[in-house]
C-alpha cells in the first residue's frame, strides 16, 4: 500500500517535472536574466518562487485533486457561482494562447535540430556566424511555418495516441539525462576564459540596475516555468491520490526546475562574457552562445545534437501539458471525444500560431506599441493573464473556498505533517491567504502606473 502510493507520487512529481522544466527554464531564463538585471534579477525571482510560486503551486494542485476536473471545472465545482467559473475559462483560455507561441519558438529549437543533423556543425565557428545562422533561419518563413507545424503535429499525435508510457520515459530518462548533459556544458563553458565574469554576473547582485519592469517579469517567469496560472497543475493535481502527500510531490520540482534553470544561465552566460557578446541581446541569446561551446568540443557535433534534440523532449512534454486542460476542457464541458478535441485545439493552437511564427520574418515590421506579434502575445500572457490565473487560484483556496478546507485537503497524504512541524500551518497559511495574492496584486498594480 505505502510503496504504491510513493510510486504515484513519483508519477505525479515526474509528470510535472516535465512539463516545468522547458524553453522557459533553458531559453527564456538566459535572456531574461540578461535584458533584466543579472544577479539581482535572479534574487527578485528566487523570491517570488518561495514567497508566491509555491503557495500558487500547492492552492493549484490541491484544488485540482479536490475537484478532478478540469480548470474551467474546478473553478465550477469549488467557486460555485457563476464569477468563478467564468474565471476558470479565461485560465483554460490562457492556456491556449501559451500553445501557440510556445509552439512557434519550439519550432526554433526543432528546426535547430533537423539543420544540425543535417548540415553538421560547420556553420557555427564563431558566435558572429551562429548569429547569422539564427537571423537566417528564423528570417525565413517556410522555416519557422514548417517547424511550428511539425512540432504541434508531433505533440497532437502523443496526445491523440495517449502514448503515457512514452511520455513517461521521457521525463524519467531524458530529463536527467539534460540534466547530466547541461552540467557537462557548463563544466566546459567554465573552462573558457573570462568565464569568471559571466559567473559575477549571475551571482552578484547589483541592485542599481533592478527596475519594477524587472519585478513583474521575475514574477511572471516564476508562474511561467512552473507552468502555473494556465491550469496545467490544476489539471495534474487531478490525476494525484488522496493517499500521496501534496508538498512532498510539489518541493521537488520547484527545486528541480530552478536549478535547470541556474545551469542554463551558468552555460549561456560563461560565453556571453568570454566572448563579449552583449548579455541583453534578448530571444537569440541562447542561440548565438551555446554553439561556440559546442564547436570548441571534440565530438561537439553529438553534443548538439544530443542538447537539442532533449531540449525539444523537454519543450514537447511542456507544450503537451499546456495543451492537455483544454483537450480536457472541451472533453468535459462539451463532450467532444479526445479525437475531435485534440484535432480542434492543436489546428487552432497552429493557426493562432502563425502570426508569432511569422513575428521574426513576413510579419517582423508588422508592431503594435513597438512590439511585435509574437512580443504582444507573449508578454500579455506572462505579465498579465499568467499572474492573474495564479491570483485567482489562491484567492479561490484562500478566501473564497476557505483556508480550514484547503488546509484539510493538503494534510491529506502527508502523515502528520502539521503535527511535526508546527511552523508549517503558519507559513500556509500567510502563504496562501495573504503575501501570494497580496505581492500578486501589488506588482500587477505597480506594473500598471509605470
Ligand atoms: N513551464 C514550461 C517551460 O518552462 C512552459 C509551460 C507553461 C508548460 C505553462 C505548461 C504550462 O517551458
Amino acid at each position: 500500500m505505502a510503496r504504491e502510493s510513493w510510486q504515484s507520487r513519483i508519477g505525479f512529481t515526474m509528470a510535472a517535472a516535465g512539463s516545468a522544466v522547458g524553453l522557459i527554464n533553458i531559453w527564456r531564463f538566459p535572456y531574461v536574466v540578461g535584458a533584466y538585471g543579472g544577479g539581482a534579477f535572479i534574487l527578485v525571482y528566487l523570491m517570488c518562487l518561495v514567497l508566491i510560486g509555491l503557495p500558487v503551486f500547492l492552492a493549484e494542485v490541491v484544488l485540482g485533486r479536490t475537484a478532478a476536473s478540469n480548470p474551467a471545472g474546478t473553478f465550477r465545482k469549488l467557486g460555485g457561482n457563476r464569477a468563478w467559473a467564468a474565471t476558470g475559462k479565461g485560465i483554460v483560455i490562457t492556456g491556449f494562447l501559451v500553445s501557440s507561441f510556445y509552439s512557434a519558438i519550439a519550432g526554433w529549437i526543432l528546426g535547430y535540430l533537423y539543420e544540425i543533423a543535417t548540415s553538421g556543425l560547420s556553420q557555427f565557428g564563431s558566435c558572429a556566424a551562429a548569429a547569422a545562422c539564427f537571423a537566417q533561419w528564423t528570417g525565413s518563413t517556410g522555416w519557422t511555418l514548417s517547424f511550428h507545424a511539425l512540432f504541434l503535429l508531433i505533440c497532437a499525435a502523443i496526445l491523440l495516441l495517449g502514448v503515457k508510457r512514452g511520455i513517461e520515459w521521457g521525463n524519467k530518462f531524458l530529463m536527467p539525462l539534460l540534466f547530466v548533459l547541461l552540467i557537462f556544458i557548463c563544466i566546459k563553458g567554465l573552462m573558457l576564459p573570462g568565464a569568471s565574469k559571466g559567473l559575477a554576473f549571475l551571482f552578484t547582485p547589483d541592485w542599481s540596475v533592478l527596475t519594477p519592469t524587472s519585478i513583474i517579469i521575475a514574477l511572471g517567469h516564476s508562474f511561467f516555468t512552473l507552468s502555473l496560472g494556465q491550469g496545467t497543475m490544476i489539471t495534474y493535481g487531478g490525476y494525484l491520490s488522496r493517499k500521496d502527500s501534496i508538498p512532498l510531490g510539489c518541493v521537488p520540482v520547484l527545486a528541480f526546475d530552478t536549478l535547470i534553470s541556474l545551469l542554463a544561465g551558468i552555460a549561456v552566460f560563461t560565453v556571453v562574457f568570454s566572448v563579449g557578446l552583449e548579455p541583453s541581446s534578448g530571444p537569440s541569446l541562447m542561440f548565438n552562445s551555446l554553439p561556440l561551446v559546442f564547436s570548441s568540443i571534440p565530438g561537439g557535433h553529438l553534443v548538439a545534437l544530443l542538447f537539442f534534440f532533449l531540449v525539444v523532449i523537454a519543450a514537447i512534454t511542456s507544450e503537451i501539458s499546456v495543451l492537455e486542460p483544454v483537450v480536457a476542457y472541451f472533453m468535459d464541458e462539451k463532450k467532444w471525444s479526445r479525437r475531435k478535441a485534440v484535432t480542434i485545439c492543436a489546428l487552432a493552437a497552429f493557426a493562432f500560431g502563425i502570426p508569432s511564427a511569422l513575428s521574426t520574418n513576413l510579419m517582423r515590421d508588422a508592431t503594435w506599441m513597438g512590439l511585435t506579434f509574437f512580443d504582444l502575445v507573449s508578454s500579455f500572457t506572462t505579465n498579465l493573464l499568467i499572474p492573474l490565473g495564479g491570483l485567482a487560484a489562491v484567492l479561490l483556496a484562500g478566501w473564497r473556498w476557505g483556508f480550514h478546507r484547503f488546509w484539510a485537503h493538503l494534510e491529506e497524504g502527508t502523515a502528520h505533517m502539521a503535527t511535526r512541524y508546527h511552523w508549517l500551518k503558519p507559513y500556509f497559511w500567510v502563504g496562501v491567504k495573504v503575501t501570494a495574492p497580496l505581492l500578486i496584486l501589488l506588482v500587477l498594480i505597480a506594473n500598471l502606473l509605470s
